[in-house]
């Protein structure tokens, strides 16, 4: 079954991949693109509806983004958002001009009834970051809100179906932002509310069966959320034509492998080949302290070790790829500087002999991903789990990685995520960690001088890793982390809390 489908055009705004999100989570499907889509791709899209996303340019900017002005001639409904509006206004003929000051942050605006503002309170507060604005709306257009500074902050029209906001309904501080971005979707384009996960899993078992019909598929089970979704869907699509390999390099937290082993192959029944290369990673880790080199070796051993692994199993039609929506629409984009080289298993393809790659996920945001977990009964310790980097616990180990570091290491991290878990701390931080730091330190314990490890406990909130912010873990949770990994973890006499946010700081400590 096909899905309805809105277009976002991507014209640069900060929060342009949250007004997807947004749009999605209200069970309407949609994709966003580089706004330089000509128009007959647009056509052949078929959107129900488009969404011009903000932008930094000004329509006055000589190389401003700007738009077939086709697009609004072809009967489909338009919401333009803020840069997105203010383009909307420009093309058809009203005046957009450069004001003296900046509107930024929270703003009252009173809104006028519209089908775009049904359920909107007589005035709210909304989010506002713009310098231009729109002082004479083209033919044709009403205003449906406007604030001190604005005197068009919402305007359209009905007949043609062509809507802008001057503010941002997707942002949190928009108050009920979504009931507008649900009123053009549902009451302006006429969605149908088709998008969702259960849909989702349905048509794309259904699509995966006829793909693959009776042929061999292979796939890296890494017990990150995006892997472990993706090879569920595809075992319940084909079963045991599906072969897993996860490769056990050593550097996992405590329980992890045991845990992977236990719901996939255990309780799914899954073809699921473990490779327990531990000892081969830790000799080619022994005296490495150099941070990229260490990722490096890890890189390079752990395709050596799933290649082995693929050539024991022979040839295989199709190899699985846990890519998903943020790759795919950053991939589009121009590369930013490395600050690390991540290790994924992106560079599986050239050493495994596959004909075909099935990316199952590649249209999913990771919480729809997460969605599709529980859709297909995954427990909530693998749908939920922190995001957790590939080189594993060798880049919280600063220095050389030894046996007896990382069992500090694991004990130390066991107790941390336990007592967050207690104090239910577990759902609000992004990620949280320990690492063993590079010093030692002299303490007393009984009545002797000991002289160990300092361990520092690392845990942010983010909502893309991208930035990130330190987490206000309260004082009496830490103090019992604290007490209990000095207690019960051996080679540990001091405990110090990481409070960098992300920049300047990364989140991993290397
Ligand atoms: P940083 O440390 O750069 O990390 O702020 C951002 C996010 O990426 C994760 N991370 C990795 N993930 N391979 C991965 O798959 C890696 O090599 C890697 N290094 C960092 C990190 O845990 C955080 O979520």
């Amino acid at each position: 079954m096909q899905h309805q489908r809105v277009l976002i055009l991507d014209f640069g705004g900060q929060y342009n991949q949250l007004i997807a999100r947004r749009v999605r989570e209200l069970n309407v499907f949609c994709d966003l693109v580089p706004s330089d889509i000509s128009l007959k791709e647009i056509e052949r899209y078929a959107p129900i509806g488009i969404i011009f996303t903000g932008g930094p340019n000004s329509v006055y900017d000589e190389n401003s983004p700007k738009i077939d002005r086709g697009v609004f001639e072809l009967g489909i409904p338009v919401l333009g958002i803020c840069y997105g509006c203010q383009l909307m206004a420009y093309m058809l003929g009203g005046s957009v001009e450069r004001a003296t000051t900046s509107e930024y942050g929270k703003v009252e605006v009173s809104y006028r009834s519209s089908l775009l503002t049904v359920d909107m309170p007589a005035s709210a507060v909304c989010w506002m970051s713009h310098t231009d604005r729109i002082t004479r709306l083209p033919a044709g257009f009403k205003m449906l809100a406007e604030s001190n500074n604005c005197p068009y902050a919402a305007f359209g029209d009905e007949k043609k179906k062509l809507y802008g906001v001057q503010f941002h309904p997707e942002v949190n501080h928009t108050f009920k932002g979504s009931v507008i971005l649900k009123n053009f979707l549902y009451n302006v384009c006429g969605a149908a509310g088709d998008w969702t996960m259960s849909n989702f899993v349905a048509s794309q078992i259904a699509s995966l069966r006829e793909r693959i019909g009776d042929k061999k598929v292979l796939c890296a089970m890494s017990g990150g959320v995006d892997s472990a979704v993706a090879a569920t869907l595809i075992h319940r699509a084909v079963g045991d034509q599906l072969t897993c390999v996860f490769v056990d390099h050593g550097l996992l937290r405590k329980y992890e492998a045991e845990e992977v082993m236990s719901v996939f192959r255990d309780g799914l029944g899954m073809n699921l080949i473990k490779a327990d290369d531990g000892e081969i990673f830790l000799g080619k880790l022994a005296g490495v302290t150099e941070p990229e080199q260490k990722r490096k070796i890890i890189g390079e051993q752990f395709i050596r070790s799933f290649e082995k692994q693929a050539k024991a199993i022979g040839k295989v039609d199709f190899l699985v790829q846990g890519t998903i929506y943020p790759d795919v629409i950053e991939s589009g984009k121009g590369k930013s500087a490395v600050i690390k080289s991540h290790h994924n298993v992106g560079g599986l393809p050239s050493v495994v002999d596959f004909k075909e790659i099935i990316e199952p996920l590649r249209d999913l945001f990771k919480d729809e991903v997460r969605k599709v977990g529980f859709e297909l009964g995954l427990p909530k310790n693998v749908v939920m789990r922190q995001p957790f980097p590939g080189p594993g616990l060798a880049i919280r180990i600063m220095g050389e990685v030894t046996r007896e570091k990382l069992e500090t290491l694991r004990d130390s991290d066991y107790i941390l995520r336990d007592e967050i878990a207690k104090a239910g701390l577990d759902d609000k931080i992004w990620q949280y960690f320990t690492v063993i730091t590079n010093s030692k330190t002299v303490g007393v314990q009984g009545d002797f001088r000991t002289y160990e490890n300092v361990v520092a406990i690392r845990a942010v909130t983010s909502l893309d890793a991208m930035t990130a912010d330190w987490a206000r873990i309260p004082y009496d949770v830490l103090e019992k982390i604290s007490t209990r990994i000095v207690n019960e973890v051996k080679r540990v006499n001091r405990i110090v809390y990481d409070i960098t946010s992300k920049p300047p700081a990364t989140i991993e400590w290397e």
